[in-house]
């Protein structure tokens, strides 16, 4: 039985489209004072004050921010960690967020601009510091890191609709002295010049005196102040607002430049001072039109084309007889989207890495050192956009096994900027890694649980009461999940209830039970290997922190079931955390409402509305227990690095170069 393998129909009926139909909008009916028209999406480059202008010309409209509240006050009791968020326990006690009282303000208060409470939302979301979970509006730029995962076969888009740039990555540099510097990127010319090449020339004027036209004189340099102030002071700034990860420290490295293996290449990652609206420095920052943004001409084109419910927004009938085409088998994801991660910046050829190996594929990618003896697998992503998912699965093996024909005997795995993507892939890296064992089998993965508010428990007695999943299309249909023992749950069995009550934090609160395995052998099209590939304790798994959701799921348990090592490359001194953002499974509002409509719920006063707007809220729908303690979620418990690399000069964004100091550092 495959049982987290899942069909879902493609349904789309008029009913399903919200449609809100703009008239001439009467707030910008004089198109000499339409401030949007200034930034039409043929102007490919313009100021960011221009772009804030715009968004603050349209006014809150009542109807709007009543729906955006109702749908995400009805959403939030699917969000697993709502409780937990109140209070974080150390070292994560900076997370104290009352994301239910914001709510309850934000639904009051006078704003000037629909712009001025979409912002106030989005950054309540971000004090949760939980990639999972957030409240994106395609409307507008939406600044930073956020994730969305969905059983559907859609890709979001995934970025607003202008970005700001400035052509200054910087890297935190440690010096032969054991000094820490903030420096401007040694290979930031090359980068910013490739990929804003028509933009370019403006930055260059606009440097001052004998600087000017001189950029690439700045590549290497040593940033004393920002604004006046110590650089420290603005990464702390955006730290405070940026969210995505629990750990302030991985929050930090997030400003600095990093790379990334893609489908297609080794990409670049500018990091949050470059891509991001701070401050000025000496250079005005640009805002280029996001890649994904409608074509507009004013506001109410903007409006109509950017900022209504699309089809995707809401959920469907699962069971509507309108299904034209079914969609493609889908496995369970658990994933970060980071939107500043997106831009597809070259690796400079200088610093990418050369060789793999003939059977490395998209983003997963295997080299073998000259020492002969150490081998890597670079893993951008546990979701292979090119291969599928069998695809990756088939690579991965074949690829571990080509490291070990090539006499390899020491493994690194560099998941640099990782956002996570398929659970099922991440135990199966696991389970060819370590060899069939206690550990991986019958699964490699954490025990899980769901929330069990009111609505939940109505969807999952619904659905196995009225037996309304014969195709095994919705999440709370019991069929995908076992017990805690591993044994499948019975068809047509009502898994949330009863509840198993909680206190956390001093609120009453309620999840389900805990569940078992959820990659049983037939998720897989091949089988796995009778032996470990490799000795799990000599595998070291590498990154800037940023290694969240499935790359969580993965690393964690590598380290605390298996005794493999972790480096954390580069980060202000002191300990680093190796991954965050667990999760156990993501997936967002449109995601829900579908559970809801086919449980024939819509109507129920628990539910939320329809969405009338053009924004996705993501959340947190399992959560992982602890190894270590397994009675409580991973999610907040500590996982120091075992070695913390200094990067210096030399080996700066250079992954090859990385990957030889490891070895000395990690192996010896
Ligand atoms: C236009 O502006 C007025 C006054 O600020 C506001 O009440 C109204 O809701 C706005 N209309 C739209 C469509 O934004
Ligand atoms: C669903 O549609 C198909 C073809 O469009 C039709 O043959 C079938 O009878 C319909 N079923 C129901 C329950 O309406
Ligand atoms: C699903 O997504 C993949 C990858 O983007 C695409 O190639 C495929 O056509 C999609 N399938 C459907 C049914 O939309
Ligand atoms: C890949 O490399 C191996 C070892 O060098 C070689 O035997 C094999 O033929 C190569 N395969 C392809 C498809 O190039
Ligand atoms: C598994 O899936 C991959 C990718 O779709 C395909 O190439 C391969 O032939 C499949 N293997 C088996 C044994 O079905
Ligand atoms: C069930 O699976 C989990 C996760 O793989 C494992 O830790 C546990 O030992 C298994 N329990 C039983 C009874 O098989
Ligand atoms: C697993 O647990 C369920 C529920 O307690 C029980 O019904 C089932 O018999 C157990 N299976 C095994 C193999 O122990
Ligand atoms: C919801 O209620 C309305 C009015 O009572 C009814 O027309 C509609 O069919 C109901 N929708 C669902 C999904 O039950």
């Amino acid at each position: 039985m495959a049982k987290v393998l899942f069909a879902f129909k493609t349904f789309v009926t008029a009913a399903t489209l919200v449609s809100v139909v703009l008239g001439v909008d009467p707030n910008s009916s004089d198109g000499h004072n339409d401030l949007c028209a200034k930034i039409a999406s043929t102007n490919k480059w313009v100021a960011p004050s221009d772009v804030r202008a715009c968004f603050d010309s349209y006014k809150l409209d009542e109807n709007i921010r009543s729906n955006i509240i109702e749908v995400v006050t009805k959403t939030l009791p699917f969000h697993t960690s709502v409780n937990f968020q109140r209070q974080a326990p150390p070292p994560f006690e900076e997370i104290h967020e009352d994301i239910t009282g914001d709510l309850e303000r934000i639904s009051k208060k006078k704003y000037d601009s629909e712009y001025d409470m979409y912002i106030e939302l989005s950054r309540a979301f971000r004090r949760l510091n939980d990639g999972h979970a957030g409240w994106i509006n395609y409307c507008y730029v939406c600044p930073l890191s956020f994730s969305i995962s969905s059983l559907k076969n859609i890709t979001f888009p995934q970025d607003g609709l202008y970005i700001n740039y400035l052509p200054l990555p910087l890297s935190l540099i440690t010096d032969s002295d054991g000094q820490q510097s903030i420096r401007i990127a040694f290979e930031a010319f090359d980068v910013a010049s490739a990929e804003f090449s028509d933009q370019i020339e403006f930055w260059q004027n606009t440097l001052p005196g004998a600087l000017k036209g001189k950029l690439s004189s700045l590549s290497g340099a040593k940033v004393l102040e920002i604004n006046g102030n110590e650089p420290w002071d603005a990464v702390e700034a955006k730290v405070a607002i940026s969210g995505g990860y629990q750990a302030h420290t991985t929050r930090q490295n997030a400003f600095f430049a990093s790379y990334q293996r893609s489908t297609t290449g080794w990409i670049y990652r500018l990091g949050d001072f470059a891509q991001e609206s701070l401050h000025t420095f000496t250079l005005p920052y640009r805002s280029r039109v996001g890649p994904t943004a409608v074509d507009f001409a004013d506001t109410t084109t903007w409006r109509q084309n950017n900022c209504l419910a699309v089809k995707t927004t809401n959920g469907v009938d699962a069971y509507a007889n309108t299904t034209t085409s079914r969609r493609t088998r889908q496995h369970i994801k658990n994933e970060i989207m980071d939107d500043t991660a997106l831009v597809n910046v070259a690796l400079p050829p200088t610093i990418t890495p050369p060789n793999p190996l003939n059977t490395s594929q998209s983003v997963s990618q295997f080299y073998v050192l000259d020492d002969k003896k150490t081998g890597v697998l670079a893993l951008g992503s546990f979701s292979d956009g090119t291969a599928g998912f069998d695809g990756q699965v088939a690579t991965l093996l074949t690829g571990l096994q080509a490291l070990k024909a090539a006499g390899v005997q020491q493994l690194i795995i560099d998941v640099t900027n990782n956002g996570g993507g398929y659970v099922c892939i991440a135990h199966f890296l696991h389970r060819i890694i370590a060899g069939p064992k206690p550990t991986t089998e019958p699964q490699a993965g954490l025990y899980t649980t769901a929330r069990a508010g009111p609505l939940a428990r109505l969807i999952s007695q619904t659905i196995a009461e009225d037996k309304l999943d014969p195709d095994r299309l919705l999440f709370y249909n019991s069929l995908y999940w076992s017990y805690a023992n591993n044994t499948s749950f019975p068809p047509n069995y009502d898994w949330v209830s009863p509840v198993v009550p909680k206190i956390i934090n001093g609120h009453q609160d309620a999840f389900t039970q805990r569940l078992g395995s959820e990659c049983p052998p037939s998720t897989f099209n091949i089988t796995a290997p009778p032996q470990a590939i490799f000795d799990p304790k000599k595998v070291v798994i590498v990154s800037n922190g940023r290694c969240g959701s499935s790359c969580s799921l993965f690393s964690i348990t590598m380290v605390k079931k298996e005794g493999a090592k972790t480096v954390v490359v580069g980060g202000k001194k002191g300990p680093q955390q190796y991954s965050g953002t667990v999760g156990g499974q993501s997936i967002d509002f449109a995601t829900v409402d579908t559970e809801i409509k086919t449980a024939k719920l819509k109507n129920n006063t628990l539910s939320p509305p329809d969405l009338i707007v053009n924004a996705v809220n993501g959340i947190t729908w399992r959560l992982g227990y602890g190894v270590w303690n397994p009675n409580e979620p991973e999610e907040w418990q500590s996982r120091p690095a075992d070695f913390n690399l200094a990067v210096t000069a030399d080996i700066s964004n250079n992954p090859l170069k990385i990957w030889e100091r490891v070895v000395k550092v990690a192996f010896n």
